[in-house]
């Protein structure tokens, strides 16, 4: 079968963006079946850097189309942002970007609420701040702007409008910011003609590509554990990253997709606030972020870091029903003397058996760990699993043995040829 899914296997930030970039090489079309803006995907064209939040990264390979599917919430000035931002780097998005007619629509009004529900919150989310929740709750209240109402100006501009003075009215906002809205919304209304000219027909598309069986890729965002059913509620995205959400987000049947790539991290990550077992709070820690780099894509926050969660990550090959990983960031461990993957939960001395026995209490795990020597040579670049050194060889068998799917992939470098496939 053709279709690919690549999705997130954590709590994001897993490298999705470069793997997709990676396995893009002769695929026509990659499509994203959930969340906005919130998303940060960076993806090395030799030394040109591209962020990209909403635009699939197959926009980087010519002649891939790349679609924004319904299950997303678009962000019409950020779409605006990215597509300059491509384009100063010779790159046109003609012709090849789509958005699905119901997808649903961000405006500044849900940046406003997500704001001021995280000001309100004893204890915050920390989302980014783009008014991803706010927007899907339009959608299932069944009161959302959808791209579609992205071709009539005049009308959306009333249903902005009203939009304002139902939060108002509601207390989602508070009446001292009406005035700035008012501002941005006529702002906002002078983008709107950018990008509504790649309203489409993404059904069409998308079984046209089924049809003559053509090679598609499903880009997730965010991960596994932000996903709003599987992950850790309430510190979740409000989204469905799981593949479970791509049937839904792209009209897409899930049995047409022959392959479900989870990407992992070599070690764990998180943006914002919940329950992280493996959280490092030591010197180590501060090593992770600092050797990977691991501040977010799109917030530029300090990404939290921890080790690898053995259990967390079994959860998510079962969840998402992944036939394969994609562990990236190998390079990243390779000075440290020792490493550990976290094998086992105890929640007040008694062992867990599993994540999902720990869910509603994972804030009191207390990480069990099996140790690895490091193996202390740099891993940069490598092509070959067999030149690898022994000890990581030894890591990466560990992890695909007791996750029992194989690692056919792992990136060692953020560049498109810093990769082994195997
Ligand atoms: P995404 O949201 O899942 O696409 O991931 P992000 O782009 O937010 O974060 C991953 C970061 O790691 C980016 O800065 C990538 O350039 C970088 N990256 C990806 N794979 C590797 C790798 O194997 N090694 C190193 N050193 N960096 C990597
Ligand atoms: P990519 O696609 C990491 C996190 C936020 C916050 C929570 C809810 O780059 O992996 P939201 O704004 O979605 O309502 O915030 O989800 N979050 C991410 N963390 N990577 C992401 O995307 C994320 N998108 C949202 O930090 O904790
Ligand atoms: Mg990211």
């Amino acid at each position: 079968m053709s279709v690919i899914s690549v999705v997130g296997g954590q709590w994001g930030d897993e490298g999705k963006g470069k793997i997709v970039d990676v396995l893009s090489v002769d695929v026509e079309l990659v499509a994203r079946y959930q969340g906005g803006a919130n998303a940060g995907h960076t993806v090395y064209l030799g030394e040109k850097k591209f962020v990209l939040h909403q635009i699939p990264s197959g926009i980087l390979r010519e002649d891939c189309i790349c679609v924004l599917g319904n299950g997303m919430v678009i962000d019409p000035e950020g779409l605006v942002e990215e597509i300059n931002q491509i384009a100063e780097k010779n790159i046109s998005v003609n012709g090849r970007l789509v958005i699905a007619h119901n997808a649903h629509i961000v405006t500044p009004i849900h940046k406003a609420i997500d704001s001021h529900r995280e000001k309100g919150l004893d204890k915050p989310i920390g989302t980014t701040g783009k008014g991803i929740g706010p927007t899907y709750v339009d959608k299932f209240n069944r009161t959302g702007i959808r791209g579609t109402d992205l071709l009539n100006l005049n009308k959306l501009e009333k249903k902005l409008n009203s939009r304002l003075d139902d939060a108002i009215k509601n207390c989602e906002i508070s009446i001292d910011l009406k005035q700035d809205l008012e501002i941005k919304i006529k702002n906002y209304l002078t983008v709107i003609s950018k990008i509504s000219n790649f309203v489409g027909n993404v059904y069409e598309i998308i079984q046209s590509h089924l049809d003559n069986s053509q090679k598609m890729l499903i880009e997730g965002a965010q991960g596994t554990l932000l996903d709003i059913d599987h992950g850790t509620y309430p510190f979740v995205t409000s989204s469905s990253p799981s593949t479970g959400g791509i049937s839904s987000g792209l009209g897409l049947p899930l049995h047409k997709i022959g392959r479900h790539i989870g990407i992992f991290k070599a070690y764990c990550t998180r943006v914002g606030e919940g329950p992280f077992p493996t959280e490092l709070f030591d010197e180590t820690g501060e090593e992770l972020r600092k050797i990977g780099q691991e501040f977010g894509a799109t917030t530029g926050r300090p990404r939290r870091c921890g080790w690898f969660d053995l259990l967390a990550a079994k959860f998510s090959v079962h969840v998402n029903g992944l036939t394969e990983i994609a562990l990236t960031k190998l390079d990243i461990l390779d000075n440290f003397d020792e490493i550990k993957i976290c094998t086992g939960y105890k929640i007040n001395g008694k062992e867990m058996s599993s994540y999902s026995a720990s869910m509603c209490d994972l804030e009191n795990v207390e990480p069990v760990y099996t140790s690895f020597p490091g193996w202390k040579v740099s891993t940069v670049g490598f092509h070959h699993l067999e030149n690898l050194p022994g000890k990581a060889k030894d890591y990466i068998r560990y992890l695909e043995e007791k996750l029992g799917i194989p690692i056919k992939i792992i990136s060692t470098g953020p560049a498109r040829d810093q990769i082994i496939e195997g």
